[in-house]
């Protein structure tokens, strides 16, 4: 099954406000930034990359929309901090905060994971996340109202070969969602995270032949690989005040293949 046609869904409450997303550089992250814009969302494009940052501001700017690139690595609080200053500087407090940053890493049996890789793993999946949201929090209370859109994995919802510590980090994600959304709501702040099962990004369409990928597809109930803008749509539904009753989920964007 090929992918629909792109249509960009319109959020009309949208117009107007903050965004950040962070890991916006290329993939899943670079097509919410350029959905979010397209729906008159101001937004921050963050990575380690500066020239592909500047690449997706380009696109945006190209089509009329506002955005701002800052490099951060987000393993790293005094660079999420030092993002968070650019940030308020330009645009004030933010109203849609959506941590994407995170990394795969190798699948290995358990005796071969090193130390080292399983704290990589964690810190760029699930700490990460936890330092984005500390740092861009005050910001959100002080505006009094606000959306958080995490990144989860089909990883981190059911078993399967994906490496250890990234599984573990994404189970992860899905709690730190309850959480911070049980502690949030009284602030009129929602927090919510999207569980992508494959999406088609740079590494896949580099590493897969079309056969493989044709193969990957039948394992889906819907018979296709998901694409960025399948997530897109999602955070855009999930930023907006159309999900303003949902809170703490975490949404499968797996074509069928994850249903807990
Ligand atoms: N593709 C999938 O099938 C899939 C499925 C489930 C979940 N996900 C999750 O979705 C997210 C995006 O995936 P993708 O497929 O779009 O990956 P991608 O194409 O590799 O993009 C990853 C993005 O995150 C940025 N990034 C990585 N580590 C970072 C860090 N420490 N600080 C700041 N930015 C960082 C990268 O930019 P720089 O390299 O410039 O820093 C890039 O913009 C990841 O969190 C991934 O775990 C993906």
């Amino acid at each position: 099954m090929t992918p629909a046609a792109k249509t960009i869904p319109t959020f009309p409450d949208l117009a107007g406000k903050v965004a950040v997303v962070t890991g916006s550089s290329r993939g899943i992250g670079a097509e919410t930034a350029r959905y979010l814009a397209a729906n008159q969302v101001k937004v921050v494009i963050n990575g380690r990359d500066g020239a592909a940052l500047q690449r997706v501001v380009g696109e945006i700017e190209s089509v009329g929309g506002e955005a701002l690139a800052v490099i951060a690595d987000c393993t790293k609080s005094d660079q999420i901090e030092n993002m968070r200053r650019q940030v308020e500087n330009r645009f004030g407090d933010i109203d849609l905060l959506m941590p994407f940053a995170g990394s795969g890493g190798p699948i290995q049996p358990i005796e071969d994971v090193s130390e080292e890789q399983w704290n990589f793993l964690l810190s760029a999946n699930l700490t990460s996340k936890f330092l984005t949201i500390k740092s861009f929090l005050p910001g959100m209370r002080r505006r009094g109202a606000g959306s958080i859109v995490l990144m989860c994995s089909s990883a981190g919802r059911a078993a399967s070969h994906a490496a250890l510590a990234y599984s573990a980090a994404q189970a992860g994600v899905a709690m730190l969602a309850r959480n911070f959304a049980q502690q949030l709501g009284r602030y009129s702040i929602r927090v919510n995270a999207i569980a992508p099962s494959a999406i088609r990004n740079d590494r896949m369409a580099q590493s897969m032949s079309g056969a493989d990928q044709e193969s990957l597809a039948k394992t889906f109930p819907i018979q296709r690989i998901g694409e960025p803008s399948d997530v897109a749509a999602a955070a855009l539904f999930l930023g907006s005040g159309a999900s303003s009753w949902i809170t703490g989920i975490t949404l499968d964007v797996a074509g069928g293949k994850v249903m807990v």
